[in-house]
């Protein structure tokens, strides 16, 4: 037996017990004749102590112990002079007997403790040792917790958990796909899945009615603080049913991980909004609804008083920052500014101060008089003390920027409490997003997601106007202004799908070529069926109170997609290349 203890279990209680512990040393340090060891597991640190007087030999070898090693002790407990009221073993020590180093250490390259003096880099090439701090033991015991809460409420709701296959034929989800070389399939490849969406609806057709999965997807796209090339989603789909009993259904094991990981009960339905309200009133559609600061839109307001910028606009909105007023000249100059950046695209910005006295002051008073000032700040719901920032342009982008420009004075302004969680449902997407620059329509979600029933008229109208009003049954769960699970009921019908298809652009032999096995699988009798996929990475971060996932997930790649621990992605050796079949046309690069 290694160890009668773990490092993080000895109380006083057990004061006099003769125990025998295993783990690494976090640090020693010498005072008075006696050498104290810090042991680290796991599950926390315990004190151990020798006494030079007592055990000259033992103190000695205590004094040659170096960080990180691995050592095996056997001593008593005892009673602490000094105690310690931070950690739960700070009322005893281990008083040793004996000491076996079982494995010793180099100099770790930097401190292994809460607040490390390693930057990011070295931690990721000595992910492992990273993996040792605290803060990130308590990340993966919250994933850990929250895997095992959802397959506890899912199971308990009937769903069984399938594997579905990893080396796959592509399936759109919208991102560039990975892809794995087949050596006895020259020349051909195989993708790894963005999600198991057709696997689960195949799933569905084989009448497994409720499925789930934790499982891996990935992604070739631009990374992002909350996004991985491969990531986990919570996969989920469910036969014979409609919106409502997904929606209900997955609103309980959301309420269920708030209750059982954060002791938080969250009461009544979790609120909705369409996507239209969520562009006009927040300007995104995964609006953060923990604070007010609606867009509220001016165009008819506004339009016709000779400021050209404003009479040329397709849009006018703005938002009324409560307080604000006393922003200095200089402040809105640099907010003016902060809106120009591409990330927010706006051109420029408006602002009109209500003053505390009830007089107003903007940036154009000389095309609005006070009437019509205090016209906007009616339409507004401004308070005398308030400021209102408008911008303009193309509705969609201003929205946007609008919504930009929202969150950044929630955050200036500390409106968005880390203590509070706001759920919410963004129902109602459009089904399809038209590119100028490809002339054809993109599926909003993907091309599996069913059109509303009673739009199914315009979907197959072959009017570019009447597929841009199509609404998708299709639904986002956004928790705090990110999105954590998007899903929608599905096409269970081959012509529905069939004509999805055909609005893509995929011509009948590409589509039969791509989605053959599908639209096959629909015709033996696919029943009605929907579901939904959670971001699992982000869903723990957020839990944790954070934006970025990769302190969630035990091995993450970097911002290029690269594992700097393995220094991976990596070159091939040429007789691997020759077995694939493979040249590669990439620049050489010394290494
Ligand atoms: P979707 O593409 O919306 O839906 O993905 C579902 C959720 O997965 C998370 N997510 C990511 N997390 C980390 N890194 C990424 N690169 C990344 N990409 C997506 C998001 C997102 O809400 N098959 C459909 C689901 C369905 O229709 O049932 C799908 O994959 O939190």
């Amino acid at each position: 037996m290694y160890r009668s203890h773990t490092c993080g279990e000895l109380r006083l209680a057990d004061a006099g017990r003769e125990v025998t512990l295993a783990g690494w040393v976090q640090r020693t340090r010498k005072m008075g004749g006696m050498t104290f060891i810090d042991l680290r597991d796991r599950y926390g640190i315990t004190q151990l102590v020798v006494d030079e007087s007592a055990s000259p030999a033992l103190n000695e070898e205590a004094g040659k112990l170096g960080r990180e090693y691995v050592v095996q002790v056997k001593g008593q407990v005892a009673e602490r002079s000094s105690k310690n009221n931070r950690i739960p073993t700070g009322e005893i020590e281990v008083q040793l007997h004996s000491i076996q180093v079982l494995n010793a250490s180099v100099v770790p390259p930097f401190t292994i403790e809460d607040d490390s003096d390693g930057g990011e880099e070295i931690r990721s090439r000595f992910r492992y040792l990273d993996l040792r701090r605290n803060p990130l033991k308590k990340a993966l015991e919250l994933r850990h917790k929250m895997a095992h809460e959802v397959r506890n409420y899912l199971d308990a709701q009937h769903f069984m958990e399938i594997e579905t296959p990893y080396l796959i034929k592509s399936t759109p989800e919208g991102a560039r796909d990975f892809v794995v070389p087949s050596r006895m399939n020259p020349g051909q490849f195989y993708a790894l899945p963005q999600s198991p969406q057709t696997f689960k609806q195949l799933l569905m057709v084989a009448g497994y009615d409720r499925y789930f999965q934790i499982v891996r997807c990935f992604r070739d796209e631009d990374l992002r603080a909350d996004r991985q090339p491969e990531f986990t989603q919570i996969d989920c789909e469910m036969s014979f049913v409609e919106r409502e009993d997904i929606l209900n259904t997955f609103e309980g094991m959301c309420k269920a991980l708030f209750k059982n990981v954060l002791g938080r009960e969250l009461e009544g339905q979790f609120p909705r909004i369409s996507y239209a309200d969520a562009m006009n009133y927040y300007g995104s559609d995964k609006p953060d609804i923990r604070f007010g600061m609606k867009i509220s839109e001016l165009t008819d307001l506004v339009k016709g008083h000779g400021f050209g910028v404003f009479d040329d606009a397709p849009y006018i909105g703005g938002i009324c920052v409560s307080g604000a007023a006393e922003y200095t000249r200089k402040q809105v100059d640099e907010l003016t500014e902060w809106v120009k950046r591409p990330q927010v695209g706006a051109k420029g910005m408006v602002y009109v101060r209500c003053n505390a006295d009830g007089s107003f002051k903007s940036s154009v008073d000389k095309f609005y008089g006070p009437e019509q000032l205090a016209a906007i700040a009616t339409a507004m719901q401004a308070q005398p003390g308030d400021l209102i920032l408008i911008l303009c342009g193309p509705r969609k982008k201003t929205q946007e920027a609008l919504g930009t420009l929202r969150i950044e004075m929630g955050n200036r302004l500390g409106l968005r409490n880390p203590e509070e969680y706001a759920p919410l449902w963004v129902c109602d997407f459009p089904l399809l997003e038209w590119d100028d620059e490809t002339q054809r329509f993109y599926a909003m979600h993907h091309p599996f997601t069913a059109p509303k029933p009673e739009d199914m008229d315009k979907f197959f109208s072959d009017k570019k106007e009447d597929l841009e009003q199509v609404c998708a049954n299709a639904y986002d769960f956004v928790l705090n202004g990110t999105e954590v699970g998007g899903g929608s009921i599905r096409i269970h019908d081959a012509q529905v799908q069939k004509r999805m298809f055909e609005v893509l652009g995929f011509s009948e032999a590409d589509a039969e070529e791509r989605f053959g096995f599908i639209i096959n699988a629909f015709r033996y009798g696919a029943p009605p069926h929907g579901g939904i996929a959670f971001g699992f990475d982000r869903f723990c971060a957020l839990f944790g109170g954070q934006e970025t996932i990769r302190d969630y997930i035990a091995f993450p790649k970097n911002n290029q997609g690269r594992d700097v621990m393995l220094d991976a992605p990596a070159g091939i050796d040429q007789v691997q290349m020759d077995e694939l079949f493979l040249e590669s046309k990439a620049p050489v690069v010394e290494q």
